[in-house]
């Protein structure tokens, strides 16, 4: 596309107009392709964030190029009130990979799908059981989106810090910690929510014995299991859905989004037929949900995903990534703990992971820190190992100029 505004340019016009809700690195993208970007002045990066675990298939992949080209010289948006045929192709691909979840219902971000499974959760409830039961239990350190209610899902108080007064009704209990959960559980409780893989928290996997655990008391206790899949779905930890990772764990719930779309906003609460009962029509709505644009991303996404094995290859290169990582953390004191599942991978730090994370950039290598202290690498599934090589040289490289 040609450029009519320079990068010092689109800055400045930022800076002036965009409103403050983010701390921007000074550096504008062009073009993507595959796991690389290319910033305006022609440098290339190798990108091991993705968008926030958005481009799974890679930048501008040509299957899901064409699905929205084509399907938006064709028709863009209807609304909800119609049939919406590429909407109903998409639940379907997206249902018969679950193994028991029946029903979607589609949004355009991940905040909405977890506000729509809150929702849902809590109509089920108010009408099988009557209006005392509505708290739901969540995780410390938990991340489920920036709404009201899901910034209250979220059991991290700086998320929350000056939005009160905040929706009633959720509890927090400490991850992989199945006795406070047990605990936590009242008369009042109508769900569990949890991330299979907490991602913003620091790249915490579940243990098979916690989740298998929540989801028998989920069973014994009438609750419903809501499990975000926003970050973990769609390949990401090796199984189309994370949860499938663990023995014995069938969600009554579960949200999708970034990778759905290949880099289209669109999201996804999936249920099962006895959840969904819940919603009955008028109890929820959007007026984007499920847009034949979007869906068209999805079903090329979804297709893709299935057809190339790409679960099963995100699942060999994310050990082939933490055998690496392993490798370079016998060499470099100040790695605390690598974790992860598939291709999301968290290497623990002693020393500033910010900075680690900028030297890294000056060497043309995108990673995430959290926290200060966790860099967060969710590379594009389709990654091969010459590229985890170059990356993990170059954050070897920066651990070890940090560590100096
Ligand atoms: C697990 C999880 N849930 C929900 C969200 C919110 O998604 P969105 O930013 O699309 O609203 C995120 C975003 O990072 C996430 O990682």
């Amino acid at each position: 596309m040609t450029r009519t505004v320079t990068t010092d340019e689109v800055i400045a016009l930022t800076d002036k107009y965009v409103m403050r809700t983010y701390k921007r690195l000074p550096i504008v993208f062009a073009r993507g392709e595959g796991c690389r970007l290319w910033d305006a002045d022609g440098r290339e990066y190798l990108d091991f964030l993705a968008g926030i675990a958005v481009n799974s298939l890679g930048h501008c992949h040509p299957a899901v190029v064409k699905s929205v080209c084509e399907q938006t010289a064709g028709l863009m948006h209807v609304s909800n009130v119609f049939h919406i045929e590429q909407q109903a192709v998409l639940a379907e691909m997206l249902v018969r990979q679950t193994y028991g979840l029946a029903k979607a219902f589609f949004c355009n971000s991940g905040a909405e799908a977890n506000e729509a499974a809150i929702k849902l959760a809590r109509k089920y409830s108010w009408m099988r059981y009557g209006e005392d039961r509505y708290e739901i239990v969540t995780a410390e350190q938990s991340f489920h989106g920036r709404t009201l209610a899901t910034i209250t899902a979220t059991g991290q108080p700086k998320y929350q810090r000056g939005f009160e007064p905040l929706p009633e009704g959720f509890r927090y209990v400490p991850f992989n910690d199945l006795a406070a959960a047990k605990a936590a559980v009242s008369d009042k409780a109508c769900a569990i929510m949890l991330e299979p893989v907490q991602g913003e928290g620091g790249v915490y996997p579940a243990t098979q014995d916690y989740l298998r655990g929540i989801y028998e008391l989920c069973r014994e206790r009438g609750l419903l299991l809501i499990l975000d899949e926003v970050q973990t779905g769609i390949g990401r930890t090796g199984r189309f859905y994370a949860y499938q990772n663990f023995d014995g764990v069938k969600p009554d719930i579960i949200t999708l989004a970034k990778a759905l779309g290949g880099g289209i906003s669109i999201g996804a609460m999936m249920a099962t037929d006895e959840a969904a009962k819940g919603f009955e029509p008028g109890n929820h709505a959007s007026t984007f949900g499920g847009n034949p644009v979007a869906c068209a991303a999805g079903i090329a996404v979804v297709r893709t995903m299935v057809d190339e094995r790409i679960p099963e290859r995100a699942m060999e290169m994310g050990e082939y990534l933490r055998g690496k990582l392993a490798e370079m953390a016998d060499r470099r004191r100040s790695v605390v703990d690598i974790r992860g599942l598939g291709l999301m991978a968290g290497v623990e730090l002693s020393v500033d992971a910010g900075r680690v994370g900028e030297l890294a950039l000056e060497r043309g290598l995108i990673v995430n820190s959290i926290a200060g202290r966790v860099l967060r690498l969710l590379p594009p599934l389709i990654v091969g190992k010459p590229e985890i090589d170059e990356a993990v040289e170059i954050i070897d490289y920066a651990i070890g100029e940090v560590e100096a």
